[in-house]
């Protein structure tokens, strides 16, 4: 890991809140469910660099999808071509699991940034994958289009039914038998829902945490989250991604 001077090449607003910022970044290596931390201010207003997966790496280019929900991503929404951002990282060592054959990703909103990666690495490694993705309304599926660019296969879902079923993306479990391998990312009520879920089906289940992160690379504490046996672990350095049944939520 170390600390990038990216330049952005593109920063398009898709849907509802949601942004794809493009950086050249010639020679950067990204595992699957590593993230950078990027400045986001030069003035320190606001304070801190703010965590993001790594949606995507086309080339030159690393792709950032992000939702607009406070300061530090409506500045970064301002951003214009050929702007020079530091981005550190990548970060995180606790990745994704490739046993399995088959793996249901299940993204909810901007969370399915963080499923990317390591989606297409399962295909290239021979496996089955079918994304579901979800969110309120259809205006916060604004990924959609990188599914259909890159071919999967997925099934939508939506709260009010504007897009795809009607309802929530745990609901899909029960469709499938549990040699699927479960991997999901998103909003933390998402990834309580896929835990339970999870268990009364009998699948695996794998979740990337999205606490809030202050440093990124495992030295404030402020990202930790609880295992079943008591302890504490940070997401940024242990993480992101752990078993759904070792962490409390
Ligand atoms: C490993 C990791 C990967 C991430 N990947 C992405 C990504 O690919 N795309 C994306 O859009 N976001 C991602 N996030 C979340 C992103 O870091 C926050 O949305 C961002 O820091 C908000 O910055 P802000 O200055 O705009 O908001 P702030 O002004 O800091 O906060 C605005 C509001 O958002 C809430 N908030 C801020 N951060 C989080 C968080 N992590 N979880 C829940 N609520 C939060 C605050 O409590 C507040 O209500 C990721 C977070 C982590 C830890
Ligand atoms: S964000 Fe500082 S220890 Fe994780």
């Amino acid at each position: 890991m170390e600390d990038h001077l990216l330049e952005v090449t593109e920063n398009l607003h898709l849907s509802g809140r949601t942004w794809l910022l493009k950086l050249r970044s010639p020679g950067i290596e990204v595992k699957p469910g590593q993230f950078f931390m990027v400045e986001v201010s030069e003035n320190y207003d606001p304070m801190g660099r703010r965590a993001f997966a790594v949606g995507d790496v086309r080339g030159e280019e690393v792709l950032i999808f992000y939702d607009v929900v406070g300061r530090g991503t409506k500045l970064m929404s301002c951003w214009g071509k050929g702007k020079k951002v530091r981005a550190f990282g990548p970060l995180g060592k606790g990745l994704f699991s490739y046993e399995g054959e088959k793996h249901l990703l299940i993204g909810g909103g901007v969370g399915l940034a963080g499923l990317t990666l390591f989606g297409k690495e399962l295909r290239r490694r021979g496996k089955r994958v079918l994304f579901v993705y979800g969110g309120r309304t259809a205006e916060q599926l604004a990924m959609i289009d990188w599914l259909r660019e890159e071919g999967f296969d997925y099934i939508l879902f939506t709260e009010d039914g504007s897009a795809g079923r009607k309802g929530v993306v745990t609901e899909i479990l029960k469709d499938f038998d549990p040699s699927w391998v479960v991997s999901a990312c998103g909003p933390k009520a998402m990834l309580r829902a896929v835990k339970r879920t999870a268990k009364e089906t009998g699948h695996r289940a794998f979740l990337s945490l999205e606490e809030r992160m202050a440093c990124g690379w495992g030295v404030c504490l402020g990202c930790v989250v609880k295992t079943k046996e008591g302890k504490f672990v940070r997401v940024c350095y242990e993480g992101p991604v752990f078993p759904a049944e070792e962490v409390v939520l």
